[in-house]
């Protein structure tokens, strides 16, 4: 008997991959296809797969090829798979021509022709026009912005505003890409289908508030706003005109950070009991973080990523919370601590421009802890540890880049419909983190006036 295998991610089930399936198939007498999974696909920087696993497992099986199908979801498990198996024949599409010749020491190893002109990239492409985003502000994170977008398939930055021309200039300057610029924000909002507000962060609401009323789908940096209230206004908006309102809070996208809090909630480390999380960069004195007292400083800046894992896993209900700041004449609050009180947990959440300390992230529990260490907001490895000192285990998650991608990609399956469930960072989130936000902006005025 001849076993054949081959491997694909199959989204979109097409034509392309119905020949290739039925002609790996006359290779031999049985054959198996491995599929990949979500995390194997955003490893290898295919982030916007459209159909879960589960549908795509089952286009396969509807096509009566496959005599096993199986799941690929690391690098290197082709050769295992092909000696656990006892496969005789590779077989992959002629757009891999060379790519696995090294199985060749395993298996023969067959390169089908390609079926033209149709791919599942095309069909996303087709299926979902692309979207236009516009960034709001042209300061540090548009150009990154910018640059992430382009792993993203279905949407590009198109234009960028700012209302200093001069600002607006430098940009221009550096970033050929982006089509169009603009100082008035009407004209600029009449050519975008959504926008990613980048601006300082007293004008995150207001832009946030008028893009919506203007129809555009908006993702912004966080904080979103400065009170609850706010907040709650900008998603009834959001959700009264089924656009789609994000706040880029960017750890909570990352896919390591989602296997950290799957991990933390699967019973691994028992229950939680007190998390703590920390984030510091030291930003240099001339910077707005460290020169504008009302709206710089530590909190604003790092406040809801260091927020994030502690609402995401102990939850919006909380006993108290307070304040601990340290300032500088200007009041910017250089370094601050805030500690969160549970009925059965507490937590710290630590954020500092002007204070550097280790940025790691602790998940305690009765049976053991989680270990991140800095920088887990790009969440590259995390370790669970228990008593006995020798039993740790590791776990790396894939990233790439800086991290914004995910965060693009996670906006661009919401306004295509095809992420509806904004698990990541919900609505209830992000209104939990503007509240303790509106919290410290009463603490931050009180010792103001002292
Ligand atoms: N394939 C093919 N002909 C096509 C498209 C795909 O023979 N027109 C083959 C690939 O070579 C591969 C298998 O189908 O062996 C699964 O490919 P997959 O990457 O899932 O499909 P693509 O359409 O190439 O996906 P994408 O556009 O996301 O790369």
């Amino acid at each position: 008997m001849t076993k054949v295998i081959t491997y694909g991610t199959y989204d979109l089930f097409h034509q392309g991959h119905y020949n290739l399936l039925k002609h790996a198939k006359e290779l031999g007498d049985y054959l198996i296809v491995g599929v990949t999974t979500e995390h194997f696909d955003e490893a290898r920087g295919k982030i916007n797969v459209v159909d879960d696993v589960l549908t795509r497992v089952q286009h396969v099986r509807e096509t009566g090829f496959a005599d096993q199908i199986i799941i690929e979801d690391h690098e290197g498990q082709k050769i295992e798979d092909i000696q656990r198996y006892g496969v005789d024949i590779f077989t992959v599409g002629s757009d891999w021509v060379g790519s696995f010749d090294y199985l060749n020491q395993y298996c023969k190893v067959v390169y089908l022709p390609r079926t033209p002109d149709i791919s599942s990239t095309n069909i996303r492409q087709e299926r979902f026009r692309s979207i236009r985003i516009g960034l709001i502000g042209t300061g540090r994170m548009a150009p990154r912005f910018v640059s992430e977008a382009k792993y993203v398939s279905g949407a590009e930055v198109t234009a960028a505003y700012n209302p200093q021309r001069n600002e607006l200039n430098i940009f221009q300057s550096k970033n050929r890409d982006v089509e169009c610029f603009y100082t008035e924000f009407e004209k600029f909002l009449e050519e975008v289908d959504a926008v990613y507000i980048a601006s300082p962060n007293e004008t995150h609401f207001d832009y946030a508030k008028m893009s919506l009323e203007a129809g555009k789908h908006v993702l912004s940096e966080k904080p979103l706003a400065f009170t609850k209230a706010e907040t709650e206004t900008l998603y009834e908006i959001a959700s009264s005109k089924s656009l789609v309102l994000l706040e880029g809070v960017k750890a909570a996208y990352s896919p390591g950070f989602q296997e950290l809090v799957n991990v933390a909630l699967s019973g691994k480390i028992g229950e939680i009991r007190d998390i703590e999380s920390n984030f510091t960069r030291l930003a240099r004195e001339q910077s707005r973080e460290r020169t504008d007292g009302e709206y710089g400083g530590a909190f604003l800046e790092f406040g809801p990523s260091v927020m994030l894992p502690i609402i995401k896993l102990l939850g919006e209900k909380y006993t108290s919370v307070n304040f601990h700041s340290q300032w500088d004449e200007n009041g910017v609050d250089l370094y601050n601590k805030v500690d969160f009180y549970y009925p059965n947990a507490f937590a710290t959440a630590k954020s500092g421009v002007g204070v550097k300390t280790e940025g790691q992230l602790v998940i305690s529990g009765t049976k053991g802890y989680i270990i991140a260490q800095s920088p887990w907001w790009l969440m590259k490895h995390f370790e669970v540890r228990y008593e006995d000192a020798d039993k740790v285990e590791s776990y790396d998650p894939a990233f790439r880049g800086d991290g914004l991608r995910y965060e693009i990609s996670e906006f661009v399956r919401k306004i295509n419909g095809t992420g509806k469930n904004g698990y990541k960072l919900t609505r209830g989130e992000s209104i939990a983190m503007s509240e303790i936000t509106e919290k410290y902006m009463a603490y931050k005025a009180a010792m103001a006036k002292r």
